[in-house]
């Protein structure tokens, strides 16, 4: 009995190592992309799968029949995944109970220390509440408020060199990348003449037109530099979030902590936003009326970034959460050692939210959505991703009215199967 339970734990610790392998290399590559698991069954796969817009109809039938459900996973690895929207809470808003931490993915299969990007996401308290403490005044409405003007001169730069171009542009990487990738620039205060450098190396990150080797150099590179920029605010301290973390707290934190912070900061916010300006200008151009309301009434412009996250909700799943200790969630008995994924696409279109949590309706009061998660890890980023997607819109629709696809929509192709979804690329008409 004991020889198995020891086989068990060891297959399990292999699942989770193989699993975790497979989660970074992507992370490494191309963001958090997971087009390359085609080993796992397809019942795994499900809640990353879509129908254009729409999670494909199997989510919302897992959510009626059992809103925490198994998942099969190969190696008899013990998952769960949750879809209901109070369930969903309940697991994220655990502060007991449940670990996101790197540790769990370091196995024998792989995966070290030494793999660990640092950062939030995978960190548990007392490592998290310390690294999240530093950086959240720096995401206060009153702190960030700076950098409105900032943003819209960004968008403004981006339209102008959108209404040169004759023919068709590709609004994911006019507009949709560069306004997070230069948004972040400007939070975390790189220096005027490194942006070129700092924004071909975020974007870079995303080119899979590249290839997967080119992204891989530049994640690397975008960590060394990154390290650099650190190095060269020690000496001099600038007004951003790095100026001012060494200002206020450089005796608590190492250079490769705040790194680490930077790019967590970079992962989080470019993919996420852009994916959101890009599939929001899509909802924008298949809903005529809520385009006529972003341009004419400004009323209509936070109704929609509410309900565009919501339905498009582009992180599908939150980070694995590792059950430390046996649990009770919503009635569902969770072992000690037992993997919970938290389908942020099924939670947000419980009917528990309101009536017809199915379609997209831009007249909709906000409602209380799970697009940034909840809990201790709720996303430190999304005042600003909100300012970033509130200026863009409505800029983008009144300076464009005429603003098309350049294809018809059945062309359009978007991720397979990836945590963040998005499009591949935005081809627009803008005159
Ligand atoms: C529309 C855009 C965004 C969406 C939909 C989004 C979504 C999320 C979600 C769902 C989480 C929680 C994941 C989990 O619990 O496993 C998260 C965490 C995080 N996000 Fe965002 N995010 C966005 C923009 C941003 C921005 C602009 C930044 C920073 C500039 C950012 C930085 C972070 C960081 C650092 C975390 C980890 C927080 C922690 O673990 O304590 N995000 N985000």
């Amino acid at each position: 009995m004991r020889r198995e339970l020891s086989i068990v734990r060891r297959v399990r610790s292999r699942a989770i190592g193989w699993m975790g392998r497979r989660y970074l290399a992507r992370v490494r590559r191309n963001g958090i992309d997971l087009s390359r698991m085609r080993s796992l069954p397809e019942s795994a796969l499900m809640p990353l799968r879509r129908d254009g817009l729409d999670p494909v109809p199997a989510l919302a039938d897992a959510r009626v029949s059992a809103p925490i459900s198994r998942l099969d996973l190969p190696f008899g690895a013990n998952a769960w995944l949750v879809t209901g929207h109070d369930e969903a809470k309940a697991v994220l808003g655990r502060a007991t109970g449940f670990s996101s931490d790197f540790t769990h993915l370091v196995g024998n299969a792989g995966v070290t220390d030494g793999d660990n990007p640092g950062g939030l996401g995978f960190a548990d308290p007392p490592v998290h509440t310390r690294l999240r403490r530093l950086l959240t005044p720096e995401f206060t409405m009153r702190r960030l408020a700076r950098l409105t003007p900032r943003i819209d001169e960004i968008v403004t730069e981006q339209l102008d060199a959108m209404a040169r171009a004759d023919g068709p542009v590709d609004l994911w990487e006019a507009f949709a990348l560069p306004i997070p990738s230069l948004t972040i620039c400007e939070l975390l205060g790189v220096p005027y003449e490194e942006r070129d450098r700092f924004q071909r190396l975020s974007t870079a990150r995303f080119d899979l037109v590249s290839g997967a080797l080119n992204s891989l150099g530049a994640i690397t590179e975008s960590l060394s530099y990154l390290l650099d920029i650190v190095r060269a605010q020690r000496e001099a301290p600038g007004d951003g979030l790095l100026g001012m973390l060494i200002r206020e707290h450089g005796d608590e934190i190492s250079d490769r902590e705040l790194a680490g912070l930077a790019d967590g900061v970079l992962t989080g916010g470019l993919e996420t936003t852009a994916s959101m300006l890009a599939l929001g200008t899509l909802l924008l151009l298949r809903d005529p009326d809520a385009f006529a309301q972003i341009r004419d009434d400004d009323a209509a412009v936070n109704r929609f970034v509410e309900e565009s996250l919501r339905y498009l909700t582009v992180v599908q799943l939150a980070f694995p959460r590792f059950a430390t200790q046996d649990l009770d969630i919503a009635g569902v008995r969770i072992e000690q050692g037992d993997i919970v994924l938290v389908s942020l696409s099924g939670a947000n279109r419980d009917p528990a939210l309101g009536t017809a949590m199915e379609g997209f309706d831009p007249a909709r009061p906000p409602s209380p959505h799970l697009a940034f998660g909840h809990g201790i890890h709720r996303c430190i980023g999304a005042e600003l991703a909100r300012m970033e997607l509130r200026a863009a819109y409505p800029a983008l629709v009144r300076r464009f009215p005429e603003l098309r696809l350049a294809v018809p929509p059945g062309d359009l192709s978007f991720r397979e199967v990836s945590i963040v979804y998005g499009v591949e690329s935005l081809p627009v008409l803008v005159k």
